[in-house]
C-alpha cells in the first residue's frame, strides 16, 4: 500500500481537499468557484440589522467576500469580518474596499475562527454558510466556541442548511442536530424558511435566531 506523502494525510487527501483547510478554500476563491456567494445581502438579514436600534458588535466567521460587512460599515456596527483563507479576505478586502479606512468600524481579519479571541464582547455572531463549510467532526467544537465568544443575551443569526446532506461542503445539519448543538447554551427566537437563497441552498435553508442563555 502507498504511503501518504508529505502533503497527504492518512487517507490519501491533500490539503487542498480538505475543507477544514484553508488551502480548499484558496483553491476555491482562487478559481473563482464560489457557488456559496450570493453576491449580495440577503433579505432576512437586511432586515435583521435594519431593525436593531443601536449598533451590534458583530463577528462574521467565515466571511467569505463579506458582502454582509459592506451593509455593517455603512451602519458603523463594529464588525469583524473573519476568514482563513487568505484568498478569501483578499476578496473581502476587494469588496470592502469603499467602505474601509481609518474611520471604518469594519475589520477584514486573516484567522482560524477556532484560535481568534474578541478583545471587546461580542453582541452578534452572523451565520452564512459557514457551519455548512465544516466537516462534520468540527460541529461540536463549533457549538462550544460560538457559545464561549457570546456573552448571556448576545445573538447567533443567520442562515443554517438544515435538510439530509451527507456529501459537502455544503454538509446538511438536521433540525434535531442543531437543536442538540445549539439548545445547552442558547434559545431559539426565530425560524422560519427563507425566501431569497441562492440554488445550492434554495429550500433547504432556514433563518435562525439563537440567543445566548445566563
Ligand atoms: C462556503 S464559504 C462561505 C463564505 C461566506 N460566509 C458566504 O456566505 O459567502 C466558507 C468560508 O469559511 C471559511 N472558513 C472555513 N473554516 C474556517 C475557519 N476555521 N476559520 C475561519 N474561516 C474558515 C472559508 O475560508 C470560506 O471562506
Amino acid at each position: 500500500m502507498d504511503q501518504p506523502t508529505a502533503n497527504q494525510t492518512a487517507d490519501g487527501k491533500t490539503p487542498d481537499q480538505r475543507p477544514e483547510h484553508p488551502d480548499f478554500w484558496c483553491k476555491r476563491f482562487g478559481a473563482g468557484t464560489t457557488p456559496w456567494d450570493a453576491g449580495k445581502v440577503p433579505d432576512d438579514f437586511a432586515a435583521f440589522v435594519a431593525a436593531e436600534t443601536t449598533p451590534l458588535r458583530t463577528l462574521i466567521p467565515g466571511c467569505g467576500s463579506g458582502w454582509e460587512a459592506v451593509l455593517l460599515a455603512e451602519h458603523s456596527w463594529r464588525t469583524t469580518a473573519l476568514d482563513f483563507s487568505p484568498v478569501a479576505v483578499e476578496r473581502a478586502r476587494g469588496v470592502l474596499a469603499p467602505v474601509l479606512g481609518p474611520a471604518s468600524t469594519v475589520d477584514v481579519v486573516c484567522a482560524d475562527f477556532f484560535q481568534w479571541q474578541s478583545e471587546t464582547p461580542l453582541d452578534l455572531i452572523y451565520e452564512r454558510a459557514f457551519l455548512c463549510a465544516l466537516p462534520r467532526k468540527l460541529w461540536a467544537d463549533w457549538a462550544q466556541r460560538v457559545a464561549e465568544l457570546l456573552p448571556a443575551g448576545a445573538r447567533l443569526a443567520g442562515y443554517f442548511f438544515v435538510c439530509e446532506q451527507l456529501k459537502g461542503p455544503p454538509f446538511g445539519i438536521e433540525a434535531a442536530q442543531l437543536a442538540e448543538l445549539l439548545a445547552p447554551h442558547f434559545i431559539c427566537l426565530e425560524d422560519r424558511p427563507v425566501a431569497d437563497s441562492i440554488p445550492v441552498f434554495a429550500g433547504r435553508e432556514r433563518w435562525q435566531v439563537w440567543q445566548r442563555k445566563d
